[in-house]
């Protein structure tokens, strides 16, 4: 082993007074003339009072930082000997372990790589910008009741709240979803078949990995909601993709192209993204497919609560006494987005299942957020906010409506189902819809191409996101769009 004694040190100069401890300072300096080759395992390092007087610091400070590295095993003290650095310290790192590897040049799993492509939720200022859709208006959320509720909850936290993250979610909040869904949407269930969940994102996540092995057909909506695509391929799912119509996904024509499907992932009341309802009569035929062939039905419910100049629909769930339907809700729409909070309503013969692969993931959300969510429900705030809201985003679906009779006729067909938070402006076949969301997006807007949620070819469009935009920037942006489809290439 080689014996060098190193006099003076390699080592930056240590400023004292700073807001990291000399010690610490000392500590860092010589693990990182370990790491990178200019300490080698066997050099002696000067004693603690001589290296204490070369830095102008104490003794104490030198052993202190000594201390530290012996303790994670960089160098090995022996009295009489001195401190050495030890001969199982790292040496010099490959470039690439310091962090200093080319982005994507290292290897990850095969699934990550397939997985890379699918398109997540819109990042950063994207989601802010007028047309982006499905974005609830930050601005008119209660925050000021949010904060007391919050606020109170913490001023006397019950320790069951901070100890405790029961795997199915914080007890009073799934009563409140039951009662409030029960009568809202006709969602039949006990308490007890709620599962909180981080948004229904991960929802749905959980419902491939408990009923689905890799390789099964799972019938997916085209255009549909990617993240349903994307959790289906996380799992080894094979995405069926079943074209959808003015009533969103028909089940006979589902049934002739996947025979052996074994789950169909569908949002009957607000087809994501073209807004189609799905009638009884298909509804009633999916649940008779689901009991033929022991398959499931999960209803993606993502933002049905607003439903303009009628009560929401019921759901389907309610429907399906054989209960081979999983139910997905989300306050990400009728709360805001960053909550991450939804449930799924799932057959009582499943929860064990659910709940031990739920334990294995991240066990629940915060349980105190869901306990202000239950205040927030409870105090008759979440009915008040959801009422506030439909009056708003109506008004605003009827201002988008009315600029896209005045600035796209003749340029797009523009229709907003019932409920929701965003139109589609259809456009003539053979128009790029990508591309013109591209100009669009260059020009401060970002309306979403039908395109990005299709699997298959078919009419372009784009989604039009009217619910955060106050109803005087919906004209202009209309407008505006309106030029960029006009100088499209045709
Ligand atoms: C159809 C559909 N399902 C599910 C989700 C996921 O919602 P969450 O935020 O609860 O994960 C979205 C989000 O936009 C959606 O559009």
């Amino acid at each position: 082993m080689p014996r060098s004694a190193v006099s003076p040190l390699p080592l930056p100069p240590l400023v004292p007074g700073g807001d990291v401890p000399l010690q610490r300072q000392l500590y860092l300096a010589l693990r990182a003339a370990i790491l990178d080759g200019r300490l080698g395992a066997g050099t002696s390092l000067p004693s603690s009072r001589t290296l204490a007087r070369q830095l102008s610091v104490s003794r104490n400070t030198v052993i202190a930082a000594f201390e530290h590295l012996a303790a994670e095993g960089f160098v090995d003290g022996h009295r009489g000997s001195g401190t050495r650095i030890s001969a199982r310290s790292p040496g010099p790192l490959a470039p690439e372990r310091r962090g200093g590897a080319e982005k994507g040049a290292r290897g990850v799993s095969r699934r990550a790589r397939g997985l890379a492509g699918w398109p997540g939720p819109a990042r950063g200022d994207g989601n802010n910008r007028p047309l982006a859709p499905g974005m609830p208006d930050p601005d008119a959320f209660p925050c000021r009741d949010w904060s007391r509720l919050l606020a109170r909850r913490w001023r006397r936290p019950q320790r069951s709240l901070l100890i405790d993250s029961p795997g199915a979610g914080y007890a009073p909040l799934r009563e409140a979803i039951a009662l409030h869904f029960g009568r809202s949407r006709a969602v039949s269930c006990s308490p007890d078949q709620i599962i909180v969940v981080s948004g229904s994102q991960q929802g749905l996540d959980l419902v491939a990995r408990v009923l689905l092995d890799p390789g099964d057909q799972a019938m997916v909506e085209d255009p549909g909601y990617g993240g349903w695509k994307g959790v289906l391929c996380a799992a080894g799912v094979v995405p069926a993709p079943v074209p959808v119509d003015g009533f969103g996904f028909d089940p006979v024509l589902a049934e002739r192209l996947w025979p052996s499907a074994r789950m169909a992932c569908v949002t009957p009341s607000h087809q994501f993204p073209t807004g189609a309802t799905m009638p009884l009569a298909r509804r009633l035929s999916l649940i008779d497919w689901a009991h033929r062939h022991d398959a499931w039905i999960v209803e993606d419910d993502y933002d049905s609560d607003f439903r303009y100049g009628a009560p929401p629909l019921a759901a389907l769930q309610g429907l399906d006494a054989g209960r081979r339907t999983i139910y997905c809700g989300t306050f990400s729409k009728s709360m805001f987005p960053a909550l991450r909070l939804g449930w799924l309503v799932v057959p009582d013969d499943l929860l064990d299942a659910f709940l031990a692969v739920r334990r294995l993931l991240d066990r629940a959300p915060p349980t105190l957020t869901q306990a202000a969510m239950a205040d927030f429900m409870a105090e008759g705030l979440y009915v008040s906010h959801l009422r506030r809201m439909q009056r708003l985003y109506g008004e605003r679906r009827a201002a988008l409506l009315a600029s896209a009779g005045r600035h796209l006729a003749g340029l797009a067909d523009t229709v907003a189902g019932d409920a929701g938070t965003h139109a589609i402006a259809w456009l003539p076949d053979g128009d790029d819809d990508r591309a013109i969301a591209d100009a669009a997006c260059r020009r401060g807007l970002a309306p979403a191409p039908l395109g990005a949620f299709r699997l298959r070819p078919g009419r372009p469009g784009l989604l039009l996101g009217y619910s955060h935009m106050p109803a005087d920037r919906i004209d202009p942006a209309i407008r505006l769009l309106a030029g960029i489809i006009a100088g499209s290439p045709r």
